[in-house]
């Protein structure tokens, strides 16, 4: 098995800086605290700093998440998509920004933007860290993706292989045959 840095540390903070800033900015109603929607559990260190970022541009946030399955511990998506753990409250009038790691096939996120659009939020937007663009086959509308990446598979900064490598601080390439 064999690491290959693709994406370090630094630059993902700094991507997440451009892209609080684009949140915010897209976001005029300051009445109401934006929900987070973070996708476990690949999300969680995405959401933790995107948050973070937000409250230094003094935007308040709700941190709520949905637990989906499409995928079980192998490196390729198995085409069906499991609500596992869904929201605790209503997101009807407010404004939603689903939180989640990379954009693949396209499935999950497809999925997840036609069911929360039936429970009325006042916006619904998309903030992916990673795209892998030659693996889609469900078209998605994504306003913000932090990096397009080649269609090779990824660890770290909360994506695992088999629940590992999430604490990475970094995204690597995951060569498990070297
Ligand atoms: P999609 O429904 O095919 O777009 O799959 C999205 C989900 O697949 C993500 O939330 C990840 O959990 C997982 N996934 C896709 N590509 C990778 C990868 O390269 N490394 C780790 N997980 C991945
Ligand atoms: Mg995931």
């Amino acid at each position: 098995m064999r690491l290959e840095t693709l994406i370090s540390a630094e630059e993902i903070q700094s991507k997440i800086q451009h892209l609080a800033k684009q949140i915010d900015a897209s976001i005029p109603n300051r009445d109401q605290p934006i929900i987070l929607l973070g996708i476990l559990k690949g999300s969680v260190h995405f959401l933790s700093d995107i948050s973070r970022e937000l409250w230094k541009l003094g935007r308040d946030c709700h941190l709520e998440f949905m637990q989906v399955s499409s995928w079980h511990g192998e490196t390729s998506s198995s085409g069906v998509v499991q609500i596992k753990k869904d929201l605790d409250s209503s997101i009807e009038g407010r404004d939603v920004v689903i939180i989640e790691d990379i954009l693949d096939t396209g499935r999950t996120l497809s999925h997840l933007r036609e069911l929360l659009g039936t429970r009325h939020p006042n916006s619904l937007q998309i903030c992916a860290l990673l795209s892998k663009p030659d693996a889609r086959i469900v078209n998605v509308e994504c306003e913000y993706i932090g990096f397009s990446i080649p269609n090779k598979f990824v660890v770290g900064y909360g994506l695992d292989f088999d629940e590992r490598y999430r604490n990475l601080q970094y995204i690597a390439v995951f060569h498990q045959d070297e």
